[in-house]
């Protein structure tokens, strides 16, 4: 069923209090979710966030013979039959991370067709290292009728030594999908320039658990000794940390005390850096997060780039806060070179920003003013409810189903925080292809 046509309507200017625990992560438990399909095992994932792109990757995984079943916040998964080896347009086009299912599949099966994922408003999104990856493993592919058509050669993958840089660095998903192809392959692998995202680790953990043999995941150089087969696995995937970073920003950006519990502050140093040299004071204790009441921020230079630098997924929101501090601020966006959607929207609130050639300069205003403004994608949606909190008056923002895709129920949460956020149903449905299909 497709999503409606939801907006928000944010009355701002006021402070949060309270306290927000954060989902497990959306990023994390789509590629985890998919190593169901590499043991005939019953597995069990917990702390899966409930979201439209984790339905949608369940979707995936049930037309390729995954038999699944939900208990709050855990999926039972298990191969039922393994008929059908293909991934198709229908799902994928709407969430491309449905294309790691090609790693798993092929490891497992000796073949897998998935569709090719579409365009992407945050940026050119190629899958050319998830291809390299996986032919330098031995497989044979083709790209045909807009399916990725792989099988393994007779004997089945091979262990490798793969450089797996590309343009802007590591890839993640590239990543996750040779990381599962490697585990079945014959020998011993090398993934060099591999990503070391939390969420990369998280993946070779639970592999781990279910008898893999990999070593340096976190770093970038992954080693892999290949093995026949894996066992069940009952795993609870990590904290979002994007989410976590979301709300961090959101407490600075309306100078409240709010604290953001069961988060893993390790995976968020470079946000808390920032957040630091913005002069936002952030208390650490064990697995919570606080901001401190801290004025009006500074401004600040920030460059994105593959973790642990500062992560894509929290810079529109890190835009917005800029958008209010004191000075000039500047953003380099050096993994989605043309990802400032949110921009344009926040412009319509008063914000002073300009971009080009990959940067965003950000001139911070004494305010910002509400207005009605539209979600692109899934990030520029949860920057432009951060700047509505602290804008005065109301911020109207529609097609707001782009962060359902990656926040549950965030306005019923950030209520409880005081804040003034209603959600509008939608009489018509959300265009089909979601474009901005950014996952
Ligand atoms: C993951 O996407 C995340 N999605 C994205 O989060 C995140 O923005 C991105 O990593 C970067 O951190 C999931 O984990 C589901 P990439 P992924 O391959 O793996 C280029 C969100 O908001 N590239 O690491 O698809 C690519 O164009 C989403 O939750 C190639 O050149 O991203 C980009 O410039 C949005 N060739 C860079 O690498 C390839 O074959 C990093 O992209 C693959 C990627």
């Amino acid at each position: 069923m497709l999503p409606r046509m939801d907006s928000f309507v944010i009355h701002g200017g006021r402070k949060l209090s309270g306290s927000i625990a954060v989902s497990g992560a959306k990023n994390s438990a789509l590629p985890i979710l998919a190593v169901s399909l590499m043991t005939d095992a019953p597995c069990s994932f917990g702390n899966v966030p409930l979201l439209r792109d984790i339905q949608t990757q369940v979707k995936i995984l049930n037309t390729l013979g995954v038999e699944t079943t939900w208990q709050g916040r855990t999926v039972r998964a298990r191969v039922k039959d393994t008929y059908n080896s293909t991934a198709p347009y229908e799902l994928v086009k709407q969430m491309r991370a449905g294309v790691c299912v090609l790693g798993p599949l092929l490891a497992r099966r000796g073949e897998a067709v998935v569709s090719m994922p579409g365009g992407c408003v945050i940026g050119e999104r190629p899958i050319d290292l998830h291809l390299r990856g996986l032919e330098a493993l031995g497989a044979v592919i083709e790209l045909d009728h807009g399916y990725i058509k792989a099988r393994t050669p007779a004997g089945g993958l091979r262990g490798a030594e793969i450089y797996l840089g590309g343009k802007f660095g590591s890839s993640v998903l590239a990543t996750a999908n040779v990381l599962c192809a490697a585990v079945l392959a014959k020998g011993a692998t090398v993934i060099e320039c591999a990503a070391c995202e939390p969420e990369v680790v998280d993946l070779a953990e639970c592999l781990n658990a279910m008898g893999a043999k990999i070593t340096g995941a976190g770093s970038p150089r992954i080693r892999v000794q290949g093995v026949r087969r894996l066992k069940g696995v009952d795993w609870s995937v990590i904290p979002d940390r994007i989410e976590a970073a979301t709300f961090l920003i959101a407490g600075a950006i309306t100078n409240s005390a709010i604290t953001v519990t069961g988060c893993r502050g390790d995976h968020l140093m470079a946000v808390l850096d920032v957040l630091r040299q913005m002069g936002i004071k952030v208390e650490r204790k064990g697995t919570t997060l606080t901001t401190v009441p801290s004025g009006r921020p500074k401004a600040c230079e920030v460059v994105t780039l593959p973790h642990p630098a500062f992560p894509t997924d929290a810079q529109a929101q890190m835009m917005a806060l800029m958008t209010i501090a004191e000075g000039t601020s500047t953003i380099t966006e050096r993994v989605f070179p043309e990802r400032f959607m949110a921009a344009a929207e926040m412009k319509r609130m008063g914000a002073r920003i300009s971009v080009a050639n990959g940067q965003a300069v950000v001139q911070g205003v004494d305010k910002l003013s509400g207005a009605e403004v539209m979600a692109s994608d899934l990030r520029a949606s949860a920057a432009l409810v951060i700047a509505g909190l602290a804008a005065e008056g109301e911020t109207r923002i529609s097609r707001v189903y782009h962060i359902d895709r990656g926040y549950e129920r965030i306005e019923e949460r950030l209520r409880k925080l005081g804040a003034r956020i209603q959600r509008i149903a939608g009489s018509d449905a959300a265009p089909a292809t979601a474009s901005g299909t950014a996952g």
